[in-house]
């Protein structure tokens, strides 16, 4: 099941080979009311790419992000991050969710205070396929799904990548107000899968050149993969390290773009809110603690406690989460919402 993904992602190393970070907010694009640091790209132009973070609006800050969880490794990044007590960014795929185990380390993630946003990817990656009516009834129940597990919708959205770019797909995400986020770090950890320490080198590496180039702190938002053909639930420490080595502060997205509304009251609303983890809020966090020397990531106990293989597990139908045990932890509301989409 992986196969495929890995050879997609391998493909991507080649595109997006070390972008060396495009350091600069070249164009400050005014979303809402905070300004976003976006790529140097026309706006306002009939079919051109609409605006995307691609960095945090302070120096010194780093958003790390993780796409496409939650999966079977990503309590050992939690772990990782809480042995750090550091906040990540997990960019979720929302077709998990419908299984029980998934939907749970979803809440964890949340209720540890990460940031939650939401990856999306067009069906068959063929949007020629549907009309922009059924692109965005696809993208809203992905949204609605992530909102009856942790009350908020996802306003922040990573669109897979795809040459060209969609920018259809781009504006109808962007007219439904959700925006868009890239990364100015990539990792490349799906090429790292046997040799995690390799992920926290091109961290180092990148902050280097930083520092030789400007002779100053800059702003990213990295890219790695919470899922097991990548090393990065065996690099966490380690990521963790190289960052607070290179005096740089591990933020939320929110915290990053200085946003205080950083999540949707709904997905289908235009509504802003935030919530008890937000930006602004007492219980918003931002820096680490790094983790004593002989913590292992992967000797860490999962407060979840084990998740079986996620191929055995991927979801095949809505009926693993209308479970009586399911509904014990997922909040009520999403019981409604399961029942009704079924
Ligand atoms: C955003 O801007 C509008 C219009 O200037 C203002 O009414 C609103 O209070 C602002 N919201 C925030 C969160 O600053
Ligand atoms: C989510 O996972 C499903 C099942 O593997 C896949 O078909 C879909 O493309 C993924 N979505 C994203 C955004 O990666
Ligand atoms: C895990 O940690 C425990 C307690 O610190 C230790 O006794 C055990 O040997 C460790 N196991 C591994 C595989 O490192
Ligand atoms: C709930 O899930 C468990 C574990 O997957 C399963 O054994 C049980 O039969 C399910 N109960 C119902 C009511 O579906």
């Amino acid at each position: 099941m992986f196969g495929s993904k890995v050879q997609r992602l391998v493909s991507l190393a080649g595109l997006f080979a070390i972008s060396l970070p495009t350091l600069i907010a070249a164009d400050d694009s005014i979303i809402g009311n905070i300004t976003l640091p976006v790529w140097n790209h026309p706006t306002g132009v009939v079919g051109a790419a609409t605006p995307q973070v691609t960095a945090c609006a302070n120096a010194g800050n780093i958003a790390v992000t993780y796409n496409e969880g939650p999966s079977d490794v990503t309590s050992k990044v939690l772990n990782g991050l809480k042995n750090n007590q550091a906040r990540g960014n997990f960019f979720v795929n929302a077709t998990w969710l419908y299984t029980q185990q998934y939907a749970m380390i979803l809440q964890r993630a949340y209720n540890d205070g990460h940031f939650i946003g939401m990856t999306y990817r067009v069906p068959n990656d063929n949007p020629a396929a549907m009309n922009d009516d059924q692109l965005k009834q696809d993208i809203l129940n992905d949204a609605k799904t992530i909102q009856t597990l942790i009350g908020v919708s996802p306003k922040y959205v990573r669109l897979h990548y795809t040459d060209p770019p969609d920018t259809r797909t781009e504006h109808i995400l962007s007219d439904l107000g959700f925006t868009l986020v890239g990364y100015n770090l990539d990792t490349q950890d799906y090429n790292f899968k046997t040799n995690p320490t390799g992920v926290a080198d091109v961290y180092r590496k990148t902050f280097h050149t930083q520092q030789e180039t400007y002779d100053s702190l800059g702003s990213f938002v990295s890219v790695q993969y919470d899922i097991p053909d990548t090393g990065s639930y065996l690099a966490v420490n380690d990521v963790v390290k190289a960052i607070h080595e290179n005096g740089y502060t591990m933020v939320r997205l929110d915290g990053c773009l200085n946003d205080k509304t950083p999540y949707k009251s709904a997905a289908d609303a235009k509504t802003f809110v935030g919530d008890k983890f937000s930006f602004g809020t007492p219980g918003y966090h931002q820096g680490q603690t790094l983790a004593p020397a002989d913590a292992k990531d992967s000797n860490v106990t999962s407060s979840n406690g084990e998740v079986s293989d996620k191929a055995a597990a991927a979801p095949k139908s809505s009926a693993s989460i209308i479970n009586g045990s399911v509904m014990a932890v997922v909040i009520s509301s999403v019981v409604s919402f399961v029942a009704a989409q079924f």
